[in-house]
């Protein structure tokens, strides 16, 4: 895949792919993105200040590798907490990591990027994902600096990487952040989006940028509780969903649609212009 460089609005960088023509983040800012849409709605620091006992750790899934901003974002949640984030990745294209190596350092070097903490989470995410990638396709996890975790990196199509993690809720947190349903639909499949379901621990949450009407009814069907996500930058909103906790509700409108969608996809009825951008 070819990708090209985009300085997003709060000055920190991104990839395009020319290929699926999408940019990993959203325009008005990668890190906003992956602090205010992943990191911060899945309570990371919340319940990383809640745990107690001398080997504390989070378990994050992370849908999407790309530059690994999300990663960084999560470990920024967990800094000076004293828990370490033991994070599975998952992504289909080296080519990524590889440019995401070039630029990360280049901005990083250059001070490009907006914010120290980006800087430092994201340098020593960048320095495990080089190793890990260098380590072959389905490495041991690779430890995260000194003391701030580790990290496995599984490289292929996710819907089929997924299931070499063991279908127990073991994850207490999930950032789906493939590109969009229209544009690339595999990770957004009824089958990947209830084994990414099965996968995830009482507690936990599920935080994704994507609004998709279809989307969010195979959630339900995954027998999540699914419920609007907040707005970051210029997206209205994107969904939240866990096992047991409640998301908060949807305006009736939406309500009653999602619904009638879940209905029609459990009648198995032919959805009329069924795409997941709806
Ligand atoms: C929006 S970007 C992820 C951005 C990333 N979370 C970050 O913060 O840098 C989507 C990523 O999903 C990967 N991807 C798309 N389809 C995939 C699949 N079927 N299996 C694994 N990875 C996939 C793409 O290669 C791309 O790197």
């Amino acid at each position: 895949m070819e990708w090209t460089p985009l300085v997003t609005e709060d000055g920190s960088v991104t990839l395009v792919s020319t290929t699926v023509g999408q940019a990993c983040h959203s325009r008005s800012g990668a890190w906003l993105e992956a602090r205010e849409r992943y990191a911060i709605p899945t309570r990371l620091r919340e319940r990383a200040l809640a745990l107690s006992g001398d080997d504390r750790m989070l378990r994050l899934l992370d849908v999407g590798t790309g530059l690994g901003l999300t990663i960084a974002a999560a470990l920024d949640a967990l800094e000076g907490t004293g828990v370490r984030l033991d994070v599975v990745t998952l992504e289909r294209d080296t080519s990524v990591l590889t440019a995401a190596a070039r630029i990360g350092r280049e901005a990083i070097r250059g001070g490009a990027a907006p914010t120290a903490d980006l800087d430092r989470s994201w340098a020593l995410v960048l320095d495990t994902l080089a190793r890990a990638l260098a380590a072959g396709p389905d490495p041991a996890s690779e430890p995260l600096g000194a003391d701030r975790g580790r990290l496995r990196l599984l490289l292929g199509d996710g819907r089929e990487t997924i299931q070499r993690l063991p279908a127990r809720p073991t994850f207490d947190a999930v950032f789906l952040d493939p590109f969009s349903p229209a544009a690339d639909p595999p990770l957004w499949e009824r089958e990947f989006l209830a084994a990414v379901a099965v996968r995830m621990a009482p507690g936990s949450w599920l935080s994704t940028y994507c609004a998709s009407l279809e989307v969010r009814a195979r959630l339900v069907l995954a027998g999540l509780r699914v419920g609007p996500g907040g707005m970051v930058g210029a997206k209205r909103e994107g969904t939240l969903a866990s096992p047991d906790l409640d998301p908060g509700a949807f305006q009736p409108r939406v309500a009653r649609k999602l619904a009638r969608r879940v209905e029609r996809i459990q009648s198995r009825a032919p959805v009329p212009g069924n795409r997941c951008s709806s």
